[in-house]
């Protein structure tokens, strides 16, 4: 049931001279106060249209309309407050909740449209860095967002995989490096040819050009070039699953840049077609002049192909395959400006999906207050990382829970979801300093604190023991009840405002209020007293349980049910 909208429909009988029933709709506050009722119409804002004090404008209001549906409707100066009736309430809400299930929430507003989404997308032979990290689980929870509304996301994890450095990396790899240090550890032993490549051409200068023409060797399809090429690509991948794997992050494809190779000269053929190439000192660039942004370069002089051709060749390869409802990029924002001129040569080509393209940037992660950068050596590895975390878990199980059947299962959970849910609950436009400490207390606005208030409902219900919860009718008549209750009915709309804003903080943050409230509530009721409202107290419980479990999911992160 949506309150609001009986809030509209109550005022609108009295309103059809001056306001359409929509901006009624638009103008229907929700007092921070709920002393002040539950939702609030600012009669003031009519005051010039009907001619009228504010005052009078609600007290009229208050005499006219229907006020059966509320516990009771108030004039408080300017305002008309509305109380929404508690037992009806919690009745409608918990019903919802019992029948949904897990389904709580859902709505079809996507109508199953495609939706690639462009994210994680890390560097063959380079370490995931922590901005890749959240990429992947800013998209992660994005795609869940998106199916909860309706959509069917494509992750698609655009690997750098195509580029100069591998002709440095084979290179090197031919004179001085071995087939089993690559295998042991993949990353680390690619970094450190890269990195000897660096230091040796100083000195020997005909060590650049035996890169150049092993690229060249790469583009023209040479066998020794291709397998090298192909089995250091593997050997990444085996060592970016591994992180997935531990984060819980699959992917649809893996369409890396090296896969967009032979769809690029006909984009460059349609570009010329539509007369959008021009040249400039020996280069080929589109003029975005009409945008206020500088020309994208297309083709260097000697007509090597660059980023954006790639990304223009997979835009239209996305365009073709998945007839996209939108098209969306988790990367950091950096690349901010490079996708407006992604977005505006993909216009001029004429891209349906083109208006439809939406870069999603976030903020930097930095640690004790500085950036981080491979350079400088201050890069976080993420697997070192999350097993830290997941070994921290482990200990602060062992002092709290320490008979706990599943310790080491729950201790990934916990662990994991503490970094994820550490990432996720900040605005992602925001930078996040990172400490593992306070992303693992199970105070404060934690994925810990919201999993312990999940595991806490269900340990309730388990100590119930057989009860059959009510699917209607659940009411419940104790104000401390009240907040909990409202929070739950909030959901539906916070999975609409997430995806509008590509905003999972606003699920985190949600999943924090309701974990609020469940535990005041339970600090302050007793809930498994013998009274009438026992059962429709333990729905109530359920409910909290089902929709905080459903919150984290949206994120990719788990809910123990004992922790
Ligand atoms: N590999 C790039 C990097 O690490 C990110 C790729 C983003 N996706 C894209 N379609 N351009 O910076």
């Amino acid at each position: 049931m949506d309150y609001k909208q009986l809030v509209a429909d109550t005022l609108a009988p009295s309103l059809t001279d001056v306001l359409s029933a929509e901006d009624i709709y638009q103008k229907i506050e929700r007092p921070k106060d709920t002393s002040k009722g539950d939702y609030a119409f600012p009669a003031f804002t009519l005051a010039k249209a009907m001619k009228k004090a504010p005052q009078q404008i609600a007290a009229d209001l208050v005499a006219q309309i229907d006020t059966s549906h509320f516990e009771k409707v108030e004039v408080a100066g300017p305002y008309l407050n509305f109380f929404l009736d508690k037992s009806v309430f919690s009745a409608d809400i918990l019903g919802q909740v019992m029948s949904d299930g897990a389904d709580y929430g859902q709505n079809e507003d996507g109508n199953g449209g495609n939706v690639p989404i462009d994210m994680s997308s890390p560097n063959i032979a380079k370490p995931i860095s922590m901005g890749h990290l959240r990429s992947t689980v800013i998209g992660n929870s994005i795609a869940e967002i998106l199916k909860k509304n309706g959509y069917t996301p494509i992750k698609d994890n655009h690997l750098g995989d195509w580029g100069t450095q591998f002709g440095k990396l084979i290179v090197v790899y031919l004179k001085w490096g071995n087939e089993e240090d690559v295998k042991k550890d993949p990353i680390t032993n690619l970094v450190k040819y890269y990195v000897k490549f660096h230091q040796e051409d100083k000195e020997h200068p005909e060590l650049d050009d035996q890169a150049r023409e092993w690229f060249k060797k790469l583009e023209d399809g040479d066998e020794e070039a291709h397998h090298l090429w192909s089995w250091f690509r593997d050997e990444s991948l085996k060592a970016f699953n591994a992180i997935y794997d531990k984060l819980g992050v699959k992917f649809d494809t893996y369409n890396g840049e090296a896969f967009y190779n032979d769809k690029m000269q006909a984009v460059i053929d349609d570009l010329k077609a539509k007369g959008l190439l021009k040249e400039s000192q020996g280069a080929q660039v589109v003029d975005l002049s009409k945008y206020d942004l500088n020309p994208a370069l297309i083709l260097k002089s000697d007509g090597a192909s660059l980023y954006i051709t790639r990304d223009i060749a997979t835009a239209v390869y996305r365009e073709n395959t998945y007839h996209p409802a939108m098209n969306l990029y988790v990367v950091g924002s950096e690349q901010m400006y490079y996708f407006q001129q992604l977005k505006a040569v993909l216009t001029e080509m004429g891209l349906p999906s083109a208006k439809n393209l939406h870069h999603i940037p976030f903020g930097l992660i930095t640690v004790d207050g500085k950036k981080l950068s491979t350079r400088s050596g201050r890069i976080i590895l993420l697997d070192v990382v999350l097993d830290d975390s997941i070994e921290m878990a482990k200990k602060q199980i062992a002092a709290k829970n320490p008979d706990l059947p599943n310790k080491d299962e729950v201790a990934k959970q916990v662990g994991v979801g503490a970094i994820i849910f550490g990432d996720l609950k900040n605005e992602r436009m925001n930078s996040i300093d990172f400490n593992l400490e306070d992303q693992l207390k199970f105070e404060g606005e934690t994925g810990p604190y919201v999993q312990y208030a999940h595991a806490r409902a269900e340990s309730i219900l388990r100590k119930a023991g057989d009860v059959t919860l009510l699917e209607s009718d659940a009411k419940i008549s104790d104000p401390e009840a009240w907040e909990t209750l409202k929070v739950l009915a909030d959901f539906p709309d916070t999975v609409k405002l997430a995806l509008k804003e590509f905003e999972p903080s606003d699920v985190a943050k949600y999943a924090i209020r309701l974990a609020k409230a469940f535990n005041k509530y339970y600090a302050h009721s007793k809930i498994l007293a013998d009274d009438s409202e026992k059962t429709a107290r333990l729905t109530l419980v359920k409910s909290v349980s089902t929709v905080l479990k459903e919150a984290l999911r949206l994120l990719g992160v788990e809910a123990p049910d004992e922790m």
